[in-house]
């Protein structure tokens, strides 16, 4: 299949490409040599983690030697607890040994870990390098690498340190995904599965006719549901980059329960998509008392999840302990409880709930 290319258009930002297929990773080093920014890099930095490292570092270093680049690696602890300031410290110091300068250049290549993490530090190392994301996760690929939000993890919670900073290059090789483990590939339709929703009706319906070929990794599936992906969230970070208009705030559905269950459960229990198709499964009752959403939503996104393989969790705890962790969110605000309710697929409001109707869903969904 050819690759496809969508174009990250948001106001006062360099415009981007994001390039979707199987070879684009062989092909990155002609790619780098297109962006103005990138083209005379005197040297390009690769951060993976090692997982990835082992399995794509070779091929991205290769491709961008024979376009010239003079290039160097850094590979950091798989997981999240890279997100971290002692980590992030050490991809600093590693930069600066290295030389890297202003005219230089970071490739993140790896999750979305790899991917907020290598972000921030090409946003704050010598006060910023342009830096390319080359996903290697579904999810990366559909969320994490398009949208320019970089992040660590502090003591008090995730993301708590960040910056936006777009960046200048996105290469989803679709072949890196071959690798990836059922629960990560899971992980990554859940976030498919919410675009959808929030996206409209033909993103909707189309992912409900190939939810089983793109559990199956079907390579057209998989291709046309990252582009689908890319192309809505590239609308949304248009509309609203930093999260102030009330717009990307869309990309929570799913995720104010999924966060909780998350935290109480204990971070890595279940995966973070598993949490977000829960708490989109959950949003979706809410939002038929609160906003009127019809029957055959909740039971086409009921079969759209158990067709991308994020069957109910089973999960239970007491509904107080529930909200409590919501409220500890860092978007909640004045102590309220929001959520992302749609009234229908590509109708969306953020609502308040009030503590006794989330209360008394929490209930009828455990019960
Ligand atoms: P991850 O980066 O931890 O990757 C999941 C696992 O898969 C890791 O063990 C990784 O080493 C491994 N892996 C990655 N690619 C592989 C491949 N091709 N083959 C084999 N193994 C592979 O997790 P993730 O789900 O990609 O990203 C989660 C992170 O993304 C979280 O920290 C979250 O906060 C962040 N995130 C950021 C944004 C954003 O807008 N910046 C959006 C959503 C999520
Ligand atoms: N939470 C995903 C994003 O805003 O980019």
């Amino acid at each position: 299949m050819p690759a496809t290319k969508v174009v990250v258009s948001i106001p006062d930002e360099v415009p981007y490409d994001v390039r979707i297929g199987a070879q684009v990773l062989d092909d990155l080093g002609n790619s780098l040599k297109r962006i103005p920014r990138v083209a005379n890099a005197s040297r390009v930095v690769i951060v993976s983690d090692t997982n990835v490292a082992p399995l794509y570092l070779a091929a991205a270093k290769e491709s961008l030697a024979r376009s010239g680049f003079r290039t160097s690696d850094i590979v950091v602890p798989a997981g999240e607890d890279a997100k971290s300031v002692e980590v992030l410290g050490e991809v600093w110091e590693a930069l600066a040994s290295l030389k890297l300068s202003r005219d230089g250049a970071i490739v993140a290549l790896g999750g979305g870990v790899v991917g907020d993490l290598a972000g921030f530090a090409a946003a704050t190392y010598l006060r910023g390098v342009p830096c390319v994301q080359a996903p290697t996760t579904l999810l990366a690929m559909v969320d994490s690498s398009v949208g320019g939000k970089t992040a660590i993890n502090l003591e008090a919670g995730k993301n708590l340190a960040g910056t936006f900073t777009q960046p200048a290059f996105v290469c989803a090789s679709t072949a890196t995904l071959s690798t990836l483990p059922e629960r990560e590939w899971a992980c990554g339709c859940a976030e498919v599965a919410k675009a959808a929703v929030i996206d409209g009706d033909d993103f909707f319906f189309w992912l409900c006719d190939v939810a089983d070929d793109l559990a199956q990794r079907d390579e057209e599936a998989v291709i046309e549901a990252i582009t689908r992906s890319v192309v809505f969230k590239a609308g949304v970070v248009a509309a609203d980059q930093k999260e102030s208009q009330g717009v990307r705030e869309c990309l929570n559905y799913g995720h104010t329960l999924g966060h909780a269950i998350e935290k109480l459960a204990g971070y890595g229990t279940f995966s973070h998509g598993a949490c977000v198709a829960e708490g989109m499964r959950f949003a979706i009752r809410l939002a038929q008392k609160e906003v009127g959403a019809p029957d055959e939503l909740v039971a086409a996104q009921d079969e759209l999840l158990d067709g991308l393989g994020l069957p109910r969790l089973g999960w239970k705890a007491a509904p107080e302990e529930v909200l409590s962790a919501m409220k500890g969110d860092k978007k909640v605000r004045d102590g309220k409880v929001r959520f992302v309710l749609p009234s229908d697929v590509g109708k969306w409001g953020l609502l308040h709930v009030a503590d006794e109707a989330v209360l008394a869903e929490l209930k009828e969904w455990f019960a």
